[in-house]
């Protein structure tokens, strides 16, 4: 029997893709909330005897882990082989230390309260920083997806002699794979955080780099006051409007709004959370490794 793509609210158009590039089925679940605010879930009694992976992005979490916990479980229960996890952005990865007495590295909770649930997890790239590997904190065979390929490929095709800029140091692991795929330059901007949404950008070498098209890469875009700071600098050195490419726009409140009016030129981004800015598709990438999974 073929295997079993469900979609939380809002992953539908993820599922069904992922379900026709894997060639799997795509099946209805139940998930809404009682007048109370608690979670309802139900699963197909058809899932009995079926591997099933659940399509779930976990940006804003906090409103979506008891459902997806919840919906694992009722999978499960109806029969399901094997339960798997398909979520193109993983919550939580950023708070990788305790920075203070007293805070905690919810990334580890976070995994933990995942992984008795399901089998296995596919994502695209967590933000791996003081954690350096998935297996660290979670406890299941898991696959991470690099989006670099994708962009890189969208970058060939659209943008006229790229020079990729990472906006800070912890940026060049994945700047630096996609220049090498797009056969293009890269710079890497250092950067200070002072709180949530207090950042300063280094002056970067910029001058001998004037003849390209700037674009500024990072993996998630959440306040966009890196990005700002970094299109700030780009355009006070008179270069112009930079391409602003983010694995993951979780673009947090007015962070779009504010990084256009920065003087961000194109802002794109790949549909690992629904946004307006989706245009790098990484399905394909994420069918390949839940087929390597053996779902
Ligand atoms: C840094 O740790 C990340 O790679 C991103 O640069 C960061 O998460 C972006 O956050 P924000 O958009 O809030 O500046």
């Amino acid at each position: 029997m073929k295997p079993v793509i469900v979609a939380m609210p809002g992953n539908e158009p993820f599922a069904d893709a992922l379900a026709a590039e894997a060639g799997v089925e795509r099946m209805p679940v139940t998930v809404r909330r009682f007048p109370d605010g608690e979670s309802y879930v139900r699963a197909e009694p058809m899932m009995r005897g079926r591997r099933v992976s659940i399509a779930c992005t976990l940006d804003r979490p906090d409103d979506k882990l008891v459902p997806l916990l919840l919906l694992a479980a009722a999978v499960r229960e109806a029969g399901a082989l094997s339960v798997g996890l398909v979520a193109p952005y993983l919550a939580y990865m950023r708070q990788d230390r305790s920075f203070q007495p007293g805070e905690t590295v919810s990334a580890r909770h976070v995994a933990a309260w995942i992984s008795p649930r399901f089998d296995w997890l596919v994502t695209v790239d967590p933000h791996l920083h003081r954690i350096a590997e998935l297996s660290q904190v979670y406890a299941i065979a898991s696959r991470v997806v690099h989006a670099g390929h994708s962009v890189a490929a969208w970058l060939k095709a659209e943008v006229p002699k790229p020079l990729l800029i990472g906006p800070d140091e912890e940026s060049a692991q994945w700047v630096g794979d996609v220049a090498s795929r797009a056969d293009a330059p890269f710079v890497v901007l250092r950067k200070t955080r002072r709180g949530d949404r207090e950042v300063e950008v280094s002056v970067p070498d910029v001058e001998r780099w004037r003849s390209r098209t700037p674009v500024l890469v990072d993996d998630i875009v959440s306040t966009a006051r890196t990005m700002i700071a970094a299109v700030g600098h780009l355009r006070r050195a008179g270069m112009a409007p930079p391409v602003c490419v983010a694995v993951h726009a979780v673009f947090a409140q007015t962070a779009f709004e504010n990084l256009r009016e920065a003087g961000a030129g194109d802002i794109v981004s790949c549909n690992t959370i629904t946004h307006p800015t989706n245009r790098i598709s990484i399905v394909p990438a994420v069918a390949a490794a839940v087929r390597d999974l053996g779902f």
